[in-house]
Parts: structure tokens; sequence; C-alpha cells
């Protein structure tokens, strides 16, 4: 792999710095550490001279600081072991890469992760169970907007049984194979305000599921779900809702926003009836 096709986006945890005035160094020198692994593995170092470990690495060629934020160009295969020493790492965005293989485990080393965003790659196998040991990607009485974005790629497989117990603040699992229940995702207690795993194959009973009153996004369509939905749905403050083309059946509650959402939120189903559906 050479270095002009590294292309990541990372941004690792620097509030330490963040109190100090915009003149301090911005870069963790831990984090500074592993980028210049990352260059050396890459068995080609000359081609960005400007990696000087003299240097803030957030002035580094290819590496931006927005804040916390450090990007770089152009990198595509399997995600690279690297990453786990990125200790500080709370973002990392690695989207539109063409990243091949599984989402590998070693990711829920990252104990400092709360943004995870794999969308539009493709990787493939079941999602590791790894990553529901992540704290800040999901653990409850966490307070950030915690996200796991892996949309758009060729995941397979089930959930892994340990989401039941992970509170993420916005899932999106839409555009891949995935299967079996989803509902493990949803849940009485989780604040989650958003979860979109359309275009799947997922398989549950609607009616079993329960929900929280954070949800304020759903998007479910192109799966095999099945059941009704339950009248608590209407006791939602739901800003979208999407369960067209499963199984579903019954009739449309009555009440909250249910009515308010066009027709097509509900249509291709099995026996679905109510408004905005007209029979
Ligand atoms: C990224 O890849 C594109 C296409 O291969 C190339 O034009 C561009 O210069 C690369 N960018 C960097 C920073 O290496
Ligand atoms: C995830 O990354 C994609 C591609 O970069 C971007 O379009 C999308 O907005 C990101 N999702 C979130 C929730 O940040
Ligand atoms: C990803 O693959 C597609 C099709 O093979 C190609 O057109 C595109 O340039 C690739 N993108 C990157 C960032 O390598
Ligand atoms: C970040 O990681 C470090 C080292 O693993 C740990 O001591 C610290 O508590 C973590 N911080 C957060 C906010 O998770
Ligand atoms: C919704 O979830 C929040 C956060 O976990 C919790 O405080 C609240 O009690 C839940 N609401 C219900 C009706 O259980
Ligand atoms: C929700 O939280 C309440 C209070 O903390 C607890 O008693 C209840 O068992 C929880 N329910 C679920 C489904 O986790
Ligand atoms: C719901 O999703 C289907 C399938 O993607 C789409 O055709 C329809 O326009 C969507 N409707 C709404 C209200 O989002």
């Amino acid at each position: 792999m050479s270095l002009a096709r590294l292309l990541l986006l990372v941004l690792p945890l620097l509030s330490f710095f963040l109190l100090r005035p915009a003149s301090a160094i911005l870069c963790h020198p831990e984090d500074k550490e592993v980028l210049l692994c990352i260059k050396f593995s890459l068995d080609s170092p000359y081609l960005l001279p400007s990696w000087d470990p003299d240097t803030d690495c957030c002035y580094w060629y290819g590496l931006k600081c927005h804040r916390k934020t450090h990007r770089l160009s152009n990198f595509t295969g399997p995600i690279p072991e690297s990453f786990t020493k990125l200790k500080y790492l709370n973002f990392l965005r690695l989207s539109w890469l063409n990243l091949t293989g599984p989402i590998p485990s070693f990711l829920g080393q990252l104990k400092n992760l709360t943004y995870l965003n794999l969308s539009f790659n493709k990787l493939t196998g079941s999602i590791p169970d790894s990553l529901s040991t992540i704290p800040g990607l999901g653990y409850k009485n966490s307070n950030n907007n915690l996200y796991l974005i892996l949309s758009h790629n060729s995941l397979s497989g089930e959930l892994p049984a340990s989401f039941v117990g992970v509170d993420f603040g916005k899932l999106d699992l839409s555009r891949n194979r995935l299967q079996g229940d989803a509902s493990l995702v949803f849940g009485r207690n989780k604040s989650t305000y958003y979860i979109d795993i359309s275009r799947n194959q997922f398989e549950f009973d609607l009616s079993k599921v329960d929900f929280n009153e954070s949800l304020t996004t759903l998007d479910m369509n192109h799966n095999k779900i099945y059941g009704s939905i339950s009248k608590a749905v209407a006791g939602l403050e739901l800003q979208f809702l999407n369960v067209s083309y499963n199984r579903l059946c019954g009739e449309i509650p009555v009440g909250g926003r249910l009515q308010s959402f066009d027709y097509t939120a509900y249509f291709h189903n099995r026996c679905f009836c109510g408004a905005p559906l007209d029979s």
C-alpha cells in the first residue's frame, strides 16, 4: 500500500489540549508516535516529508486539525491493526475507501471511540461483538451522542447479541445484508434517537419491540419485518418513519404523527390498513 493511497479521517481525543491557547501544540504525543509508525511501516517515508517528528502533526501533509480532527487521504484494502495504537482516538471515519475484508474485532480496543463511520465501503462478514465493548459507543449513562455508522457495505449475519446492552445515539446499518433479529437495538431504556436498518434482511416481530420516547427517526424499509405497529409508536415524537416493503399487517394506530407521513412510508406490506393507506 503506497502512502499516496492512504486516506483516513481520524480524530484523537485532545480535550486536554483544547483547554490550552490556540497556539499550543494540538497533536497528541501518543497519536503522533503512531502516525509516525504508520508512515515508516509503509516503507515510503519520502512521500510525506512534512510528517516531521519535530513539528505539530496537525500541520502535516494530508492531516487537518479542525478542533480535534486529523485528515489523511487515500487508503484502500483492509483496516490496518496499527489503528488500535491510536488510544486517544474518539472519532474514526473511513468512508468511500473501498475498504475490504471484515470489520476487524480489534477496533473494540479503541476505548475512547464515540464515533465510528465505516460507510460506503466493501466490508463483508458480520459485525464483531467487540464493538459493544467500546464504552463510548453506547453504554448507558453516557452523555454524548454516540454514533455507529456501517451503512452501504456488504455486511452479513446476525447482529451481536451484546448490542442489547448498548445504547447508541445514532445507529445506521442500512444497505447491507444483515439478517435475523434487529429488535435488540431498540429498548424501553435506550436513548437512541436515530435508527436506520433499511435495506437488509432483518426478520422480527415489530409488535414485540419496546420503544423509548427518544426515538425520532426510524427507517426500516426493505426488510422482512412482520407483526404490526403497536399503539406505543403513536406516542413517539417521530420526525421520520418508513416501514415500507416489509411483511407487516394490521391497522396503523391512529395518533401522534403516524397519519402525517406519506402513504409510501407504509406501502408494500402484507396486510396493512388504515390511514394514510387507502384500504
Ligand atoms: C488520492 O488519489 C487520487 C486518485 O488516485 C489522486 O489523484 C490524489 O492525488 C490522491 N491524493 C493524495 C493526497 O495522495
Ligand atoms: C458517515 O460518512 C458518510 C461519508 O463520508 C457521510 O456522508 C455521513 O454523513 C456520515 N454519517 C454521519 C452520521 O456522520
Ligand atoms: C473504488 O472502486 C471503484 C470501482 O472499482 C473505483 O471506481 C473507485 O475509484 C475506487 N475508489 C477508491 C477511493 O479507491
Ligand atoms: C481514553 O483512553 C485512556 C487510555 O486508554 C483512558 O485512560 C481514558 O479514561 C479514556 N477516556 C475516555 C473519555 O474514555
Ligand atoms: C427512555 O430512556 C431514558 C434514557 O435511558 C430513560 O431515562 C427513560 O426513563 C426512558 N423512558 C421510558 C418511558 O422508559
Ligand atoms: C429500565 O430501567 C429500570 C430502572 O432503571 C429498570 O427497573 C428496568 O428493568 C429497565 N428495563 C429494561 C428493559 O432494561
Ligand atoms: C419509504 O421508502 C420507500 C423505499 O425506499 C420509498 O419508495 C418511499 O418513498 C419512502 N417513503 C417515505 C415517506 O420516506
